[in-house]
């Protein structure tokens, strides 16, 4: 586990833009009275987003007094949480992860491409554009190895493909974020290995399985489709029967139970449910 702590040069003060003030009130009035605190992590990240990517102590002390918290409970949540970065970081902060899954996959190679791209961890290059820090899993797995710079992901990586990309961030390139080598989000590589029947998708399977019902049903049989495609056995025919009967009963002249006899029971069950 990384050691966090404060670095160890530290601006004067800090203070939030106007935007970002009025951004903080409005998230602060989203809680309760007494429930500012709540807000810790979002003003803190605010922070961190106009302080060139890195929270300075100065800026932990503001928040606490907007917030109207003990310092030490915002600094508790600041060296807590690895998303707030304590010292400087470059302009394109890569975070590389090293957990098993993208360690069996290359990880160890992408450290030693950032070694010598960009230095040891934590350092941030002459021209300010990169640093790099090994973190944990960030729940791309599927797709690595891979790292994080700034709020995006490049999956797939490899030694070259990654000093590539370092290097074209750092001349100010285009890059493309994601999969480095072409493939749709997490689809295996190689490509579809299930539900790779075209029919499946161009409709052809619903007019096979139409096709064989209409060259086993006869004329005139039960089974004939009805109108809507959909089989007279399958309309369940019972139901409609059953339907059928109850109101053929319900009328004088049809041989059934009268209306009023048919609403006895009814009456009849109200009652005792009453007396009882
Ligand atoms: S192990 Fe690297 S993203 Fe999960």
């Amino acid at each position: 586990m990384s050691v966090r702590r404060l670095a160890a040069v530290q601006p004067e003060d800090f203070e939030f833009t106007q935007d970002n003030l009025q951004w903080a009130e409005r998230q602060i009035a989203k809680y309760p009275e007494g429930r500012q605190a709540s807000a810790v992590i979002p003003l803190l990240w605010k922070a961190q987003e106009q302080h060139h990517g890195w929270l300075p102590e100065p800026a932990i002390r503001r928040v606490a007094e907007m917030l109207g918290m003990p310092v030490i409970r915002v600094m508790e949540v600041a060296t807590f949480y690895t998303m707030f970065n304590l010292e400087p970081v470059g302009e394109h902060f890569v975070q590389l992860c090293g957990t098993t899954p993208c360690m069996l996959r290359g990880a160890n190679a992408l450290k030693d491409v950032c070694r010598k791209v960009i230095g040891e961890q934590r350092h941030v290059t002459g021209d300010g554009k990169l640093s790099w820090l090994e973190v944990e899993c960030l729940g791309a797995c599927a797709n690595a190895p891979m790292v994080q710079i700034n709020y995006d992901y490049y999956e797939d990586l490899d030694p070259e493909n990654f000093e590539t990309l370092l290097e074209d961030l750092r001349a100010g390139r285009a890059v493309r974020t994601g999969s480095q080598t072409g493939r749709s989000c997490s689809a295996p590589l190689g490509g579809d290995t299930t539900l790779t029947d075209e029919t499946l998708y161009d409709g052809s399977r619903v007019g096979k399985w139409r096709k064989r019902f209409d060259e086993t049903s006869a004329p005139g049989d039960a089974t004939e489709p009805t109108s809507e495609g959909r089989p007279a056995e399958l309309s369940r025919p019972e139901a409609k029967t059953s339907k059928g009967k109850q109101d053929a009963e319900a009328l004088p002249d049809a041989g059934g139970a009268k209306p009023s006899e048919a609403k006895a029971p009814r009456r009849s069950a109200k009652k005792t449910d009453g007396e009882g």
